[in-house]
């Protein structure tokens, strides 16, 4: 018989390492856990907090070889995959005219294409009942000025968590898309936010932890998003119902 394992992606830190230390405890019938990212020391050292078995896979979801990597290892192990989440991603504040196009090209290839092809890779792996979550954001709602490249993204994981639910209603398998407000994670400093966003003073945070145990609430409850806070659920309404022309005013970061 397969293994039954979840696999997360971005485990190595912030809110992937939330998801990652509340495995066990909401989908206790999952026998081992793979950790990707590429900072192979903090997968290990996340390894040996986990109390349940599991495999550190450090690749670098951006490289074409890397993914080659995963694919191959998930056909020599042919696991059942019972949890994917799709946590690994990246923001980078400023106007796209004035970018480094390396920087635009790493929120596509990571948030969009590594997304979107790890999915793809995994679903044949996914034969009984499963669970994912995607991570988008509260970006999603409404383009935000000056994080134009990361809140597309976010809108296209919104988009693709939404189509592909319908896809494999039939399979038994759950996708939900999580649309946090702002965490104090590595994100803020990676993405040269920190200090340089009023918009990002200004928020609500929403604590990594909550929104780990909040997203496997809603993913266990079959829904198709989750955002927490109340402020970010109005958030959300308002962006709805406003023309986004309005919107997008008001949400530049
Ligand atoms: N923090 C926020 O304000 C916020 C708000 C809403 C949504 N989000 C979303 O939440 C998710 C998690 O972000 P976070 O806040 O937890 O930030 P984080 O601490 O920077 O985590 C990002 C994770 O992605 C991994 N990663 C980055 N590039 C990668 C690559 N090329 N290949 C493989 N893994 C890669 C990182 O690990 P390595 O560096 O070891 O590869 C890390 O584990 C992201 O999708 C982000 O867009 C964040």
């Amino acid at each position: 018989m397969s293994m039954r394992i979840a696999i997360v992606t971005g485990a190595s830190s912030g809110l992937g390492k939330e998801f990652s230390l509340q495995l066990a405890e909401n989908f206790p019938d999952v026998e081992c856990v793979w950790l990707v990212a590429r900072r192979k020391a903090l997968l290990d050292e996340l390894a040996g907090q986990l109390s349940l078995p599991a495999v550190c896979v450090p690749l670098d979801l951006t490289d074409e070889a890397d993914l080659g990597s995963l694919s191959r290892k998930l056909k020599d192990e042919a696991p059942d995959v019972r949890v994917l989440v799709n946590c690994a991603g990246c923001g980078y504040l400023g106007n796209v005219a004035e970018s480094d196009p390396k920087l635009l090209a790493r929120m596509t290839d990571l948030n969009i294409r590594a997304l979107t092809l790890v999915t793809n890779t995994v679903l044949p792996y996914m034969r009984g009942e499963g669970r994912i979550i995607n991570v988008s954001s509260i970006a999603s709602f409404c383009p935000n000025a000056r994080m134009t490249v990361y809140s597309s993204t976010k809108a296209y994981v919104s988009s693709f968590s939404l189509g592909l639910r319908e896809e494999l209603r039939e399979r038994n398998i759950s996708v939900t898309a999580v649309c946090s407000g702002p965490m104090d994670t590595e994100f803020l400093d990676i993405g040269e936010i920190r200090g340089n966003s009023k918009m990002f003073k200004t928020l609500p945070y929403c604590d990594p932890k909550k929104v780990a145990a909040g997203s496997y609430a809603a993913a266990k409850a079959d829904r198709a998003f989750y955002t927490p806070r109340a402020f970010f659920k109005l958030y959300r309404f308002l962006a709805k119902i406003l023309p986004s022309t309005i919107v997008v005013k008001l949400a530049k970061t």
